[in-house]
């Protein structure tokens, strides 16, 4: 490869001349690198709560992601009621805030959106101002009804936490997302305990309810208050094979077992939506 001396027409110069003449600046040059010192990279710090981690272990994947259970529970939005025009309506455990952003596509004017994490919280932020729905719904950082005292609704929503399980059962999911407590019952039963004082009269509920955990004594709990269930859809929802390896073998095991299935190496569970209503 060749440099035209186009100063003074002279022949071209060949690379390899230029760096033959200028070798001995180069020489110093370099050797002065050498013996400067190499920045170090610095340490990405650990990560510090749920979200970080499920970020820092899946680069880009997105902890609050819909599920099946999400789904299911927006097919079931078509058993709505007719709801008042002044409507108000809550969703506890908002995770991406896509169940919030579709009630308020429904014209639901007045929402209010409940998680404990607080990745949930800017997940949804993010999701309903990117919509243009910002203004339709306000957001509290607690847990299922704390921040919702006195408030009443004539449509509660909920996709709630109820794998029996005491360890995370999804990876890449923040740990609130599934892990229900032994009995998958752990946040399950106090949404239920505190829902009749916040339905309006005539109020409706619809939430995910995964058969395993027990109909029985979701009923009970509801009658306890006035309220009954009927189930609006259901599905068999795939089993990854880490969650269920977090089942006891026992489970398992037995064939009367309600909600599970197992075929060949592949295990279901059965989900439902329930819809909520005065007896
Ligand atoms: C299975 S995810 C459902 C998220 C979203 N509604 C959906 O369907 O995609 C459950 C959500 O409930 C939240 N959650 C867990 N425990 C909670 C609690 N005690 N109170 C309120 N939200 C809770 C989790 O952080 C998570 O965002």
């Amino acid at each position: 490869m060749s440099v035209r001396n186009q100063a003074n027409g002279a022949e071209p110069l060949r690379v390899s001349d230029v760096f033959r003449r200028t070798a001995s600046k180069w020489r110093v040059t370099a050797d002065r690198a050498k013996s400067m010192p190499v920045p170090r990279r610095a340490e990405p710090e650990p990560p510090t709560d749920g979200l970080a981690a499920a970020t820092a272990a899946a680069p880009g994947a997105d902890p609050f992601l819909p599920s099946e259970y999400t789904g299911l529970l927006l097919q079931s939005l078509q058993h709505l009621p007719d709801l008042p025009v002044d409507a108000r309506a809550a969703e506890i455990g908002i995770g991406s805030g896509v169940v919030l952003a579709s009630l308020a596509l429904r014209g639901i004017a007045r929402l209010r959106g409940v998680d404990s994490h607080p990745g949930a919280i800017r997940a949804t932020t993010a999701l309903l101002e990117r919509m243009g729905l910002a203004d339709r719904a306000a957001l509290s950082l607690g847990s299922v009804w704390e921040k919702l005292d006195g408030e009443r609704f004539d449509l509660v929503v909920a996709n709630l936490p109820q794998y029996p399980s005491e360890q995370p059962a999804d990876p890449g999911r923040v740990t609130s997302w599934s892990t229900g407590g032994p009995d998958g019952r752990r946040i399950m039963d106090p949404f239920l305990t505190g829902l009749g004082a916040h339905l309006r009269p005539g109020g409706v509920a619809l939430i995910t309810h995964s058969t395993i955990i027990g109909l029985a004594r979701t009923r009970a709990i509801l009658a306890a208050q006035g309220l009954g269930c009927t189930a609006v859809l259901a599905s068999q929802v795939l089993l990854s094979p880490g969650k269920a390896a977090l089942l006891p073998a026992a489970s398992w095991a037995r064939t009367d077992q309600p909600g599970l299935r197992e075929v060949g190496p592949y295990r279901f569970i059965e989900a439902q939506v329930l819809r909520i209503a005065a007896l």
